[in-house]
């Protein structure tokens, strides 16, 4: 078998990359390792970016999130026991972003994808890949290819065939997310994010009837220590306010799993013939939820890359990809773990709780340093992304 582009993964990022391809007359052949009931089910964080939304609709895969996406102009700082709104329209020039699960981004790529009658493949596990010869191996095929995305997230075989070429930065943090999917209607019209004495929470939504909670919890938590009763109780707890006001709707809870959170960086992004995108070359802690807007932000860069490339032979802005990529990628990070590290209680750490403190006030309080949480959150505009 032969293709211009092999895409190793059905995420967020290979989809994306498929399409645009697509769209540019580019063939393409996805692999993806898991069914596609499996990809289309798997629970992720549901905030796009202002960037994002516009690609997507841009190129003909908005028409379901535009009808059912929910538009936030701002989120919420709750500490103290008291909210501060964070005004997204009034500090980042009138962006704002919508919440819309990952999972329906992914159903709306696969959709497109198959319309267009462009190559699919779910349980096609690939075993090896070789970045110098361009050739990838599922099953017992051979895929031949002038170009391979590693878009196989953080498990994935891409970055591993690299791995002695790599440079890692990394940080693991102290804590986890138990996350939760309710038959509730959300609490607020917009998210909250709780600092409190008994660990983070965060309040979200999915739609008008489902919210999306989360809760710090230990490193490697089971999920079987939480019943339905200890995770709502644990979750008014912290995110009761002084006042009293706020009543946090509970409802049936049809989802629970455990995220780890880290922050990871693998560098360069290419190897010979293989560019890695998304998860396979990067992870941000969730508390930023800029995960899918970064991978969409690789994908973009990669997709104008192979345009020039594949139509008018100029390689260089895939030479440039990945320097291009790692400049967004190292201000998420730190965007990512600013979010992280300020909103988390650190376990016997009386230091650093009161200087979260002190940044919290301080965010909600100063207009230059609302307008960096504001901007960041609804993603940079930084040139060519
Ligand atoms: C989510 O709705 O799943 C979500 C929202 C905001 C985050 C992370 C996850 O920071």
């Amino acid at each position: 078998m032969e293709t211009q582009v092999g895409i190793v993964g059905a995420g967020p990022a290979g989809l994306l990359l498929a399409h645009l391809l697509q769209r540019a007359g580019i063939e393409s052949v996805v692999l993806e390792a898991r069914t596609r009931e499996y990809v289309e089910h798997r629970v992720r964080a549901g905030v796009l970016e202002h960037g994002t939304v516009e690609v997507l609709k841009e190129t003909g895969v908005g028409e379901r999130l535009e009808r059912e996406g929910m538009l936030h102009h701002g989120v919420e700082l709750r500490f103290g026991g008291t909210g501060h709104r964070i005004d997204f329209s009034a500090l980042a020039g009138g962006r704002a972003i919508t919440v819309y699960g990952q999972q329906e981004v992914v159903k709306d790529l696969i959709a497109a994808r198959l319309q267009s009658g462009g190559a699919l493949h779910f349980e096609a596990e690939v075993t090896s890949i070789d970045p110098e010869r361009g050739v990838i191996r599922f099953g017992d095929e051979e895929l031949r290819c002038a170009v391979i995305a590693g878009c196989d997230g953080f498990h994935g075989v891409c970055r591993e065939a690299v791995q002695d070429r790599l440079r890692i930065y990394e940080r693991v943090y102290p804590f986890a997310w138990l996350g939760i999917l309710a038959h509730a209607a959300p609490s607020s019209e917009e998210l909250i994010y709780t600092h409190s004495d008994r660990g983070f929470a965060l309040h979200s939504m999915r739609s008008p009837e489902v919210t999306r909670n989360y809760l710090q919890v230990p490193p490697d938590e089971d999920v079987g220590e939480w019943s339905d009763e200890r995770i709502w109780e644990e979750l008014q707890q912290r995110m009761a306010t002084v006042d009293g006001d706020f009543i946090l709707q509970e409802g049936e809870i049809f989802e629970k799993g455990v995220t780890p959170m880290r922050s990871f960086v693998a560098e360069p992004l290419r190897h010979g013939k293989l560019f890695l995108a998304g998860d396979a070359a990067h992870i941000v802690p969730p508390t930023g939820a800029k995960g899918l807007n970064l991978a969409v932000a690789d994908i973009r860069v990669l997709a104008r890359g192979l345009r020039s490339y594949c139509k008018d032979g100029d390689g260089t802005r895939l030479d440039e990809y990945s320097d291009r990529c790692l400049r967004r990628v190292w201000r998420v990070q730190h965007f990512s773990w600013w979010m992280t590290s300020m909103l988390h209680r650190f376990e016997g750490d009386a230091f650093e709780a009161k200087l979260q403190r002190s940044q919290l006030e301080y965010v909600v309080r100063s207009h230059a340093a609302a307008t960096t949480l504001a901007e960041n959150y609804v993603g940079l505009d930084l040139e060519d992304v």
